[in-house]
């Protein structure tokens, strides 16, 4: 079981490392083992002592150079940073990325042995059309990836339930998980308003090896529940 904070544009530098010793003690005194993974804003990467992973909420498909506003393999390295969070929905929507640019994203980072955690997720009125059509749209989000990776995470995240307080049904989140199984070995999280409430019941269903959590683990509280419901139940 895998339970990753993204932070989004949230916490600074200073907070982050109070958030990273709080959790970090948790697991401790908890002797928790279920793999905590947290993914800061890019100015507060820093080279953490401890259990936590820690992952780049994005990078650019380079090493340096002109690439204004971006970060790339040199900033991470100077961290040891070795995680990367890919393709998630605010990036592709809000920022614009293309699944080509995307797909790019993921080959260069897979060529450099980073673990991926790579977000699919269809909107609202794709979910309202069919499950065929929302088969096809993840199916789409899909093109170009390695699912052979071996370390490759992937994590589905419903855009319509980032950040809103709605998920799909406990069954329709199982239904798509075993679906997505049929042709991914890898780990498959589930993301989108998850929290301390109900998290027992989304980490317990089949096929779902996780959470990517962005609101319900901004307080480190909360994150250390979730870490333990996890624990838990394995
Ligand atoms: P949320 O965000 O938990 O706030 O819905 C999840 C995500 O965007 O990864």
């Amino acid at each position: 079981m895998l339970i990753a904070a993204n932070f989004k544009t949230n916490k600074t530098r200073c907070q982050t490392a109070a958030y990273y010793k709080e959790v970090s003690d948790f697991i401790a005194a908890k002797n928790i083992n279920t793999e905590a993974m947290i993914f800061p804003p890019a100015t507060a990467l820093d080279s953490f002592e401890g259990k936590i992973s820690v992952g780049a909420q994005n990078a650019y498909a380079v090493e340096n150079g002109a690439y204004t506003g971006e970060i790339g393999l040199e900033q991470l390295d100077e961290f040891g940073i070795k995680t990367i969070l890919i393709g998630h929905s605010e990036r592709r929507h809000i920022l614009g990325e293309s699944q080509e640019l995307i797909a790019e994203k993921f080959h260069y980072y897979k060529e450099k042995g980073f673990r991926i955690v790579y977000c699919i997720g269809e909107p609202l009125e794709v979910r309202e059309e069919s499950s065929a059509a929302l088969m096809a749209y993840l199916d789409d989000q899909l093109e170009g990836i390695d699912l052979a990776y071996n370390k490759l995470i992937i994590a589905y995240e419903p855009v319509w339930a980032i950040g809103s307080g709605l998920t799909p049904t406990e069954g329709e989140v199982e239904l798509i998980h075993t679906a997505l199984r049929q042709k991914i070995k890898a780990p498959i999280l589930y993301g989108g308003s998850v929290k301390t409430a109900n998290a027992k019941e989304l980490l317990s269903l089949n096929n779902v090896d996780g959470a990517l959590i962005g609101s319900g683990a901004l307080n480190a509280e909360d994150y250390c529940m979730i870490l333990e419901i996890a624990d838990s139940l394995k």
